[in-house]
């Protein structure tokens, strides 16, 4: 589906969004943090973080995580404790190395050559050291692991995650093709 399509989708679904699917994502948040450490002065954001289901479940974080979503009608609701951005994947507004904890859970909802160009952008914010942890629809995994190393990302194993396919992602070691200068009016 055309990523304007699928805006517009959540933006008119954005009301019953989590009485219809916070408890299908429940069981995909508990799998990635029990994978990922959230250390309290980590930079966090949930990217396609829509209402922000996933925030509640952080522990206590000196910095306020960062929510960010297309769907300006999703983040409205989003917690006011965090950050909320209305954005695209595939263009975020973050400074380079600058996000220890990135979490996209069922939100790389993109065709294959856009998916790469998201996964260049996750690979261009994530700090050293940092974690990207990413869930995608089971029928949507094909390739995600070569497209991971491909944006010079480190792929761990996979793991079920629900209805998703998961997996945590390191930063490679060395430079990688996106991670140019920070954007304007980057944070
Ligand atoms: C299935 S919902 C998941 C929301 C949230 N991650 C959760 O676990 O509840 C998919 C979300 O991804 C967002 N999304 C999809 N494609 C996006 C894109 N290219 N840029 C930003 N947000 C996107 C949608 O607006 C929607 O809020």
């Amino acid at each position: 589906m055309d990523p304007d399509d699928i805006r517009r989708a959540y933006d008119r679904s954005a009301g019953g969004y989590d009485a219809r699917f916070a408890a299908l994502q429940g069981p995909k948040y508990d799998a990635v943090l029990a994978r990922v450490d959230v250390p309290p002065g980590a930079r966090v954001a949930d990217l396609g973080g829509g209402t922000g289901l996933l925030v509640g479940r952080l522990p206590p974080l000196a910095r306020r995580p960062i929510v960010l979503d297309f769907s300006r009608p999703m983040l409205a609701l989003a917690p006011a404790a965090a950050d909320r951005v209305q954005a695209d994947l595939r263009r975020l507004p973050l400074r380079e190395r600058s996000i220890d904890r990135a979490f996209v859970i069922t939100a790389l909802l993109l065709p294959p050559r856009a998916r790469v160009g998201a996964l260049l952008e996750l690979a261009r914010v994530l700090a050293p050291g940092g974690r990207l942890a990413l869930t995608v629809l089971a029928d949507e995994a094909a390739g995600l692991e070569d497209d991971l190393r491909a944006c010079g990302l480190v792929p761990g194993p996979r793991f079920a995650c629900g209805q998703d396919v998961g997996v945590v992602c390191s930063t490679a070691a060395k430079d990688v093709p996106g991670r140019g200068g920070a954007r304007a009016g980057s944070r």
